[in-house]
């Protein structure tokens, strides 16, 4: 067996797998395993527990679920146009991992953690520093809208390809969601690709993590089963961007 064309995931069982990559088409991975983490396979559904289908994504809308972690705020966006394919990203360390490209019908859906890679800024549901501006917006972060923003520190990511920084101080992408889009048209979460924030988060916002989610060990259950998925604006009180 090539290692590079495979890698090991865990099954339901808790056994370790191998798994092709024919069978991961329409799934983001990192062609060497590198960087990905596979957690529960969840299903979106909206506010009332309906599933999210694809097609009824609007363009350039901010969508804001949680997961891997009940805790942990994700993007997900139907870009204006196809993304950009086989993307090479690297983390600050230097690893370097594979971010295929969007997914449905016009290959531009995309789900991203929303932790800033910088210094964590996130939506919360009081607020949010970090969103997608739409390409017809404005931001003082980068020349043009079409970009993921943090407006903490003013740090550009484009969505297009893989969360690649394009302006700011962070040093490196956003960690990319695992998504899938099924037969019917429903989407799920299965994993996250690159370099995630989760551990430095549960240590910097324990008072947020209690306030919201009863502490810090609560915060870290994983979603299982759905994910509830509203509009960033549903999600957060107040959205802060420059
Ligand atoms: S926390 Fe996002 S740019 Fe600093």
């Amino acid at each position: 067996m090539n290692r590079r064309n495979f890698f090991k995931v865990v099954a339901g069982t808790g056994a370790l797998v191998a798994v092709s990559p024919f069978i991961l088409n329409q799934r983001l991975f990192a062609d060497d395993g590198s960087l990905y983490q596979a957690y529960e396979k969840v299903q979106l559904v909206d506010a009332a527990g309906n599933p999210i289908k694809a097609s009824a994504l609007k363009k350039e809308v901010n969508y804001v679920f949680n997961y891997p972690h009940v805790s942990t705020p994700c993007i997900l966006l139907n870009l204006p146009k196809a993304t950009e394919r086989d993307v090479t990203l690297k983390s600050e360390e230097g690893q370097s991992y594979v971010w295929k490209g969007g997914l449905g019908k016009d290959k531009s859906i995309v789900a991203y953690s929303a932790i800033c890679s910088h210094q964590l800024a996130h939506p919360t549901p009081e607020d949010s520093f970090l969103q997608y501006v739409p390409t017809s917006g404005k931001t003082m972060a980068y020349k043009s809208g079409g970009v993921i923003v943090c407006s903490s520190h003013l740090s550009a990511f484009d969505a297009g390809s893989g969360s690649k920084r394009v302006a700011g101080p962070a040093a490196q992408p956003l960690a990319s969601i695992v998504i899938e889009i099924a037969a019917d048209d429903t989407i799920w979460a299965s994993g996250v690709l690159g370099p995630d924030k989760f551990h430095d988060y549960f240590t910097a916002y324990k008072p947020e993590l209690k306030q919201f989610y009863g502490g810090r060990k609560a915060a870290k259950e994983v979603v299982k089963f759905t994910a509830k998925t509203v509009t960033l604006s549903e999600y957060s009180k107040q959205i802060i961007q420059y």
